[in-house]
This record gives C-alpha cells, structure tokens and sequence, in this order.
C-alpha cells in the first residue's frame, strides 16, 4: 500500500479519487497511405485521474499529436476507445482547452478579441460583466497588454505562443491539453509561462496533459511521465514523479530530479534509436 494511502482516513472516498477522468482503452490510430495503412498508436492504454498532470514524451513523429487529438475530440480511433469521465469522446467541448503545437490563433482576429473569443462562446460559464477584465488580467500575465489590438500576423512566434496560452487559460477548461506549448519561448519567458501554468493549477485545480520533448520542464511540472515508444506508439514506462504541489524552482537541486532526468533521457534516446533504425529500413 501507498503512503498516501495508508495516511487516508478510515471513510476517505479512495476508490472515487481514484475513478479515472481520461480512458485510453487498446486504443489503436492507422491513417492510410500510398503504402496502405500505417500505425500510429498501437493498443495505447492509459487513465488520467483528477487533478493529475500527465506529460508524454516520445520521439517525433511517434504519435504525440494523435493521441491528443483524440481527446481533444479532434479524430476517432481507428479501435479502441477514448472516454471521458466513463462517456466516449465524440468530439471537442468547452471542457478541454486546446493549446495547438502550431499556436491554433484566429489570424482575422486581434490580441484582445482572439482571448475573448472562448469567453463569448454560449457553453462559457464566466458571466458576461467579468469578460472584460478577465481578458484584460491575462494580457496582462503573458505580456501582451501593449499589443491588445494587434493582430497575430504581427507578434513573433513566442507571442502567439503565449497568446494561445492566454486563450485556452482564460475560459478556465477543467481539463488542458497542450502539445508543446512552450516550444516557441525563449528560456526565460519558458520558465516564466511554467511558473505561471503551476499556479495558475493551484488556484483552480485542473487536470492535465502535455506533451513535450523537454525532459527537464515533464519532471518539473508533472506528476507522472509517460514515455512512449518509436511508431506506432505505445507505453514504454510510467514514471511518478515524487515531488508534491505546489512546487517551485528548489526541486532542480533535489538529487532526485538529476536521477530522473538521466533515467528519461536514456529512454528517450533508446527510443529516438529505435525509430531511425525502422528509417533505415524503409529505405533500403
Ligand atoms: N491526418 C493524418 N493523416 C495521415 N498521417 C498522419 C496524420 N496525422 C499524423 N499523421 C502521421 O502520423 C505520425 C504521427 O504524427 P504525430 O503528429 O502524432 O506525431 P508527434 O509524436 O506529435 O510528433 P512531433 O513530436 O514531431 O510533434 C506521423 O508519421 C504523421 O505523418
Ligand atoms: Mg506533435
């Protein structure tokens, strides 16, 4: 038994904590191509509790994406099943909040409107009087005040990145998914919107998924790590990471976040070697 568990009162509610928010059941993606058919997942199955932050790192081009894009409601498995909250995905809701790789801003609308646009949106629950300040609280947290009403054309690449962030935060979702949100960001400002994106968990208790290839930004802000395999894609380990929230810049110097960080590495290239191995092949 668990610490955690063993610390539980007698009458905690531990089977309902424990009820999974996110299913993936054996689920498999192929997309078709000249060649036939090509796997991208492989009988993929993982559960994501409440409140849990949940990164996946894999190689490129192994199936990240899809496999967000899945819960995002985006694209149905080809078998297998995704459910939310026991109910299968049958397409995108207000619930998730969607932070695209390639940023997904509207380019027709400015800073101000594109933050908005959630907010006006019938399924918002944020009253109608609050819109106002409720976009304005969150230029003002990524930065982007000045540049209320410019469109995105007009930002650099690390500004619509936190634009994106600033759209997807601001209609509160009970459930992120991000695929490498912070890839466009200049380190300081990476850390910064990592910073932000902890306590923006602690103030409102959100359940997560993200994915990324910083092995470094999983451990720091997640508490359990999925590394997945070459294409197509499946599960080589879980990893919980053993730090608690909130969590701040002193676990870089814990011994631990060292051990960690060598153990994913490793995995992570074993992987990355698998994959061009596969190329090899295909080329000959
Ligand atoms: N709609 C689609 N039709 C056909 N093939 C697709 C489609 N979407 C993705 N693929 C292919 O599926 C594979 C996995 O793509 P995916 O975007 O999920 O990778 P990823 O793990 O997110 O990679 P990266 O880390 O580079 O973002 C790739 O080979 C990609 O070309
Ligand atoms: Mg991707």
């Amino acid at each position: 038994m668990s610490n955690a568990a063993m610390n539980a009162p007698v009458n905690a509610p531990v089977s309902a904590a424990a009820e999974p928010r996110v299913r993936f059941e054996n689920v498999v993606v192929e997309f078709p191509t000249a060649q036939g058919p090509m796997r991208v997942l492989d009988g993929l199955s993982l559960d994501i509790c409440q409140g849990e932050f949940v990164s996946i790192i894999g190689p490129s081009g192994c199936g990240k994406t899809t496999l967000m894009n899945m819960l995002a409601g985006f694209l149905q498995p080809t078998r297998g099943r995704v459910l939310l909250d026991g109910k299968e995905v049958s397409g995108p809701g207000p619930d998730r909040g969607v932070i695209f790789q390639e940023y997904g801003v509207f380019p027709w609308l400015t800073v101000r409107q594109n933050i908005a646009f959630g907010l006006r949106l019938a399924s918002n629950k944020t009253p109608r009087p609050e819109h106002a300040a409720v976009v304005e609280r969150y230029m003002r947290l990524m930065g982007l005040a000045d540049f209320a009403d410019h469109f995105p054309k007009h930002l650099s690449g690390g500004m619509r990145q936190r634009l994106a962030l600033a759209r997807a935060y601001a209609v509160r979702p009970e459930f992120l998914l991000m695929d490498e949100p912070f890839g466009a960001l200049d380190a300081q400002t990476r850390t910064a919107m990592q910073d932000l994106l902890l306590e923006v968990l602690q103030a409102e208790g959100k359940t997560v998924m993200l994915i990324t290839h910083s092995v470094d930004e999983a451990i720091y802000l997640s508490s359990r790590i999925v590394v997945v395999t070459a294409r197509p894609a499946r599960i080589r380990t879980v990893i919980e990471v053993p730090f608690g929230y909130p969590r701040g810049e002193a676990v870089h110097e814990d011994p631990r976040f060292a051990q960690l960080r060598a153990q994913i590495r490793e995995l992570v290239m074993q992987e990355y070697a698998a994959q061009s191995k596969q190329q090899v092949r295909l080329s000959d």
